[in-house]
């Protein structure tokens, strides 16, 4: 994880780091660092979070075009202020700064002890600096070519800038596996560099994404890209598409509460032109493209991580009851480590937010290497996954900062539906009458996700503070609600440190019934056509124990909303629509009760939002 951010200009470098770093905080928020060069190096910082960082430079010399910053999500080392980015060099004449991991950097560090190196971090990135700063010298070469020379040294994954007091007029950079993006400004020889583009978005929208294995030069104004096999090459400009309102909370208290809001338009443009429902067609060019694959697919398989793996459990039920092809659904970071059986008829599906998971990826690489065809939904535009993969579609969803994931899911969830829409029609598993139902009625679920938030936020609320001390929480669904269960039971786990367990409704009587008491709150989604009497008979066994009933139930429920504790009103759908509707509530009732905790919903405690190590 860690964001990274790099400026190169005429101007004075410290508030676009600043501001910079603020919006990569999502990304780790463990501690934050700059370096300023303006004939001298200067290196300012601390633990903690960018407010800090900002605290301690207040007053000191902040002077300097040349500049870097970084906001860590530790990996090695515990987060210090010793162990904050940027790292410097021996001399202290190079400074650098790095999100990913590097592999061998205790093979490499033992070597440059025993050269009479000495270290001040317990990190992987001094090394680094080390190591470049010892090529430099010995081999007498520039700083360009002595980072390409380290980096053939290196096993692992990064996005490194460098920036050197000897050379002021330089700024090295480079990627293998973390992402890096390079804004060139209209004023000549002004650039950006960061993790992604929202720190950029408000300078230049013309940027170019660096791929694996590439180093970017700007020199004397100038920018170059190389391999680090020394072959040059031509960078692709491309315009962001990202507005800069995107990025702001608009009004609401926490980006998480804006992402929730911002669902009947996430939705809506997730599944904007896809889908014609009056005349049945689809318009998605990676269906139309691969349509003689799906014809003739025997499995889909769909690695994914967190949330999106729970998306990928609800495209398992699309898949299987509309295209009738079996899904197998994997954890990204066990389906790699257990020798699958991979074919070139498989189709693998990977499901990623921030299209950077390091897990998703490297299951991708696997699965391409064994000759599969790989298909990406990913929100982050010109990310890692959508670039290696043949085929995908973008969820469209719109930024999302805060680390706990919302909008991206039901965005998701949206685009599996069309997908799973679309394989059945292509392998005429579906009739027209049914694909006139579901599109007709998937065409009303943006409207009933706004009517939704507008009836259920207040009630939300209240159930919330009903339940703001509860050490415990249970969450069970059937069939299509039990992937919901069990994002609900993470998305109160991670922002509010409840600990929360997702359930299939039936399977509580193997083992967690033993938990319920008075003390456990049981939250149930018992929507109407979801195995409603089944679900019915899950809350009387968890009554019959005295345990505290939430229900999310179907408007005009009268039999479960009866006993429930407390109920709160969807309105009613196909059933597999149900989650992009129950999950709402189980959202907001997750915002409000760690809102009520005083816990930080944006920025949990040991997380972040794109997990770029595995
Ligand atoms: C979601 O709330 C989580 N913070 C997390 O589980 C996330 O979904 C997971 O890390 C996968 O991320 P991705 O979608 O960016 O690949």
């Amino acid at each position: 994880m860690c964001g990274i951010v790099a400026y190169y200009g005429p101007d004075e470098a410290y508030d676009f780091l600043i501001k910079g770093l603020q919006r990569l905080e999502y990304r780790g928020y463990d501690s934050a660092g700059i370096a300023l060069l303006n004939g001298d190096l200067r290196v300012y910082k601390n633990k903690g979070k960018v407010a800090e960082l900002e605290a301690t430079a207040k007053g000191k010399n902040l002077s300097g075009n040349r500049g870097i910053g970084h906001t860590r999500w530790a990996t090695h080392g515990e987060p210090n202020t010793v162990n904050a980015h940027p790292h410097l060099s021996q001399s202290g004449d190079i400074a650098l700064i790095h999100n990913g991991i590097i592999e061998n950097y205790a093979t490499l560090k033992k070597v440059l002890i025993e050269r009479g190196h000495e270290f001040k971090s317990d990190t992987d990135t001094e090394v680094l600096t080390h190591l470049i700063e010892e090529i430099k010298d010995k081999e007498n070469v520039d700083l360009l070519e002595a980072v390409r020379l380290a980096l053939n040294e290196v096993v692992g994954a990064y996005a490194i800038v460098i920036l050197s007091k000897n050379d002021p007029n330089t700024l090295i950079a480079a990627r293998k596996g973390s992402p890096l993006v390079v804004g060139i400004s209209e004023q000549a020889g002004e650039f950006f560099l960061a993790s992604d583009a929202t720190p950029i978005v408000e300078y230049t929208k013309t940027v170019t994404y660096i791929n694996d294995n590439e180093i970017v030069a700007i020199q004397d104004g100038e920018m170059t890209v190389k391999t680090i096999d020394n072959e040059a090459i031509s960078p692709f400009i491309q315009e962001l598409k990202i507005s800069l309102d995107a990025l702001e909370k608009g009004g609401y208290e926490h980006f998480m509460l804006k992402e929730i809001f911002e669902q009947p338009k996430s939705i809506y443009d997730s599944m904007r032109g896809r889908f014609d429902p009056q005349n049945l067609n689809f318009a998605m060019q990676s269906l139309t493209e691969y349509a003689s694959k799906i014809k003739n697919l025997d499995r889909i398989i769909i690695v994914a991580c967190g949330t999106s793996w729970h998306a990928g459990l609800v495209g398992e039920y699309l898949i299987e009851e509309f295209g009738r092809i079996p899904v197998e659904v994997e954890y990204a970071s066990e389906f790699r480590y257990r020798n699958p059986i991979i074919t070139e008829d498989d189709l693998v599906i990977a499901i990623s937010q921030s299209g950077e998971t390091a897990d998703t990826l490297a299951a991708l690489e696997m699965a391409k290497e064994k000759g599969a065809t790989i298909y990406g939904i990913c929100n982050v535009v010109g990310s890692s996954i959508p670039r290696m993969t043949h085929a995908g579609a973008y969820t469209h969803a719109g930024p999302e900062i805060g680390v706990a994931s919302t909008k991206a899911f039901t965005a998701q969830v949206s685009v599996l539906t069309l997908l799973a829409l679309g394989i059945a029609d292509i392998r005429g598993k579906i009739a027209r009458e049914r694909l006139r139902e579901v599109f007709a009625e998937l065409d009303t679920i943006p409207q009933k996700v706004e009517e939704l938030l507008q009836s259920c936020n207040e009630k939300c609320k209240e159930i919330a503070a009903a339940y703001v001390d509860a050490p415990n929480c249970l969450y069970l669904g059937r069939g299509y609600n039990f992937p919901v269960a069990l994002e609900g039971a993470l998305k109160l786990k991670e922002i509010s440190y409840i600990h929360a367990e997702g359930y299939p409704a039936a399977e509580m009587k193997h083992g967690p019934i033993a938990l319920i008491d008075e003390n456990m709150p049981v939250v149930v989604i018992a929507t109407k056509r979801n195995y409603y009497e089944k679900v019915l008979s899950n809350i009387q066994e968890v009554k019959a124990r005295k345990g505290k009933i939430i229900a999310v139930v179907t408007e005009g429920d009268e039999k479960v909303s009866e006993i429930a504790d407390h109920y709160i009103e969807i309105p009613d759908t196909e059933d597999c629509l149900t989650p992009l509707l129950a999950t709402i509530p189980l959202q907001l009732l997750s915002y409000y009760i760690a809102v009520m905790r005083g816990c930080n919903v944006d920025q949990p405690r040991n997380l972040a939002k794109s997990v770029t190590v595995e």
